[in-house]
């Protein structure tokens, strides 16, 4: 049964016969002629059936095929510069039909994202949202080989937590038999654990904030890479960033240049992403945007607003480092030269995606530790494995977490991060 050649490998069936499985794309007839586009999810290719290329049963049964309707098609493969999608054309011999659709709901006008993100299962079969889709697979692979290629070990963390990381605001509370549970915001705090037990390590795996917040930057389950390395300091940690970033976009200018191309999404400003991004601190970043405008106390974080605007004034990614304490997780180092700013590093990318990697050193000395422990409010109970960690052989160590989906969003050109993964979840949607 299975598929002898998919459209992608095409080219590899020049001047031979072959059979591919699909999905109609499109078709139109005139009276002798069908022209029907396949799509196999690895690319599309015009099949042409004239009337004297197929049985007379098979051409009169080529008229009900509607868009979606699953077809097995054979035919010749010929190479025609002028054949929309690959180059190659397949004039057909013989088509089996698998199932007719009726009234497939997504058609090639516009819809509105709500009707598209409700019909997110069906959805995922346009061109547009396979290209992403394809684009996300190559930045996952890349993450995995570079962290891979550069000794870190993947210890993947728990998804049951019983403690916030991020915050108390951004829990989902679940029940966990007597008890309570949340779903983990972060592995940070156990890569902590195991970065003391392997030197560099690295979780990957879905996260969940209940941000009450309907910004296109934000879901409320999205995957993020942390890494965490034993004996590295800030400065360390921003060049791990760099050489992380510029690995990632190279594999994607690489591998997906097609996409890009079906996502209209420009390459130069991806082909910028070289070392070194600029660095800076948070006080400068604040005299940046008021130079550009905006309004701004000295202490305030970012929010994605201050973000694109920060972000247009520079043509890669920059990294923003020491941000004030107040406005960042507890387990922050503080800096010996002002401890009220924060060893903490945000990487904003260009073209006003803004933040897709936040990190720093952590606070490795046990009392300061406590105190910022009570300070936030945090039950301390839940966290003396954790104090643990400053008990027995503490170390500075840093690390960070990069948000897949934003990433996506970055690379692909995106407006939304609705689109970045393949069944979103957002304050306002779980469905399908
Ligand atoms: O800046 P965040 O909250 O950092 C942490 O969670 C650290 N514990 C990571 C670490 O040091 N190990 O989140 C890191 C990244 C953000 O920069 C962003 O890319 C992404 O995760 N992110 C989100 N992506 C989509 N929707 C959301 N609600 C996100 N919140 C964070
Ligand atoms: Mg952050």
């Amino acid at each position: 049964m299975k598929p002898e050649a998919r459209i992608g490998e095409i080219a590899k069936f020049e001047g031979k016969e072959v059979t591919l499985c699909g999905w109609v794309y499109n078709i139109r007839s005139s009276g002798k002629i069908h022209f029907l586009l396949l799509r196999d999810g690895s690319g599309v290719i015009q099949c042409v059936a004239g009337a004297k290329d197929v049985s007379p049963g098979t051409f009169e049964a080529m008229k009900s095929l509607t868009q979606e309707s699953s077809v097995i098609v054979t035919g010749s493969v010929r190479a025609e510069k002028r054949a929309p999608h690959c180059g190659f054309e397949l004039t057909l011999k013989d088509v089996k039909i698998l199932q007719i659709a009726k009234d497939y709901p997504i058609s090639p006008k516009e819809h509105g994202p709500a009707f598209l993100l409700d019909n997110r299962h069906l959805w995922l079969r346009s061109l547009r949202q396979v290209a992403i889709m394809k684009v996300r697979n190559t930045i996952i692979r890349a993450i995995r080989d570079f962290f891979d290629q550069n000794g870190f070990l993947l210890i993947d963390s728990p998804i049951f937590t019983p403690a916030a990381c991020e915050g108390t605001s951004t829990l989902f509370e679940t029940n966990y038999f007597e008890t309570k549970a949340y779903l983990t915001q972060s592995g940070q705090l156990y890569n902590e654990a195991t970065a003391m037990a392997f030197g560099k390590v690295y979780c990957f795996g879905p996260t969940f904030r209940a941000e009450k917040s309907k910004t296109r930057r934000h879901l409320t389950e999205f995957w993020m890479v942390e890494p965490e390395m034993a004996f590295y300091d800030l400065g360390d940690t921003m060049d791990v960033c760099e050489d992380f970033l510029c690995f990632v976009v190279s594999r994607v200018l690489e591998r997906n240049r097609a996409d890009l191309d079906v996502l209209e999404r420009p390459a130069g400003p991806l082909e910028n992403v070289r070392k070194p991004f600029p660095r800076i601190t948070h006080a400068e970043a604040i005299a940046v945007l008021r130079k550009a405008g905006a309004e701004i106390a000295d202490n305030a974080d970012f929010g994605g607003d201050e973000e694109t605007i920060l972000t247009k004034q520079f043509d890669r990614p920059i990294m923003v480092h020491r941000y004030p304490a107040e406005v960042k997780a507890f387990y922050m180092k503080g800096d010996p030269a002002d401890r009220s700013k924060a060893l903490c590093v945000d990487v904003l990318a260009p073209e006003g995606y803004g933040e897709v990697i936040g990190g720093g050193q952590r606070e490795d000395d046990l009392d300061t530790l406590v105190a910022a422990i009570k300070k936030h409010g945090l039950p301390e109970e839940a966290f003396t494995w954790y104090l643990d960690l400053r008990r027995y052989g503490s170390v500075p160590h840093s690390g960070f977490g990069l948000g897949v989906e934003r990433t996506v969003a970055w690379l692909c050109g995106l407006h939304h991060v609705r689109e970045t993964i393949p069944f979103p979840r957002m304050m306002e949607r779980v469905t399908p």
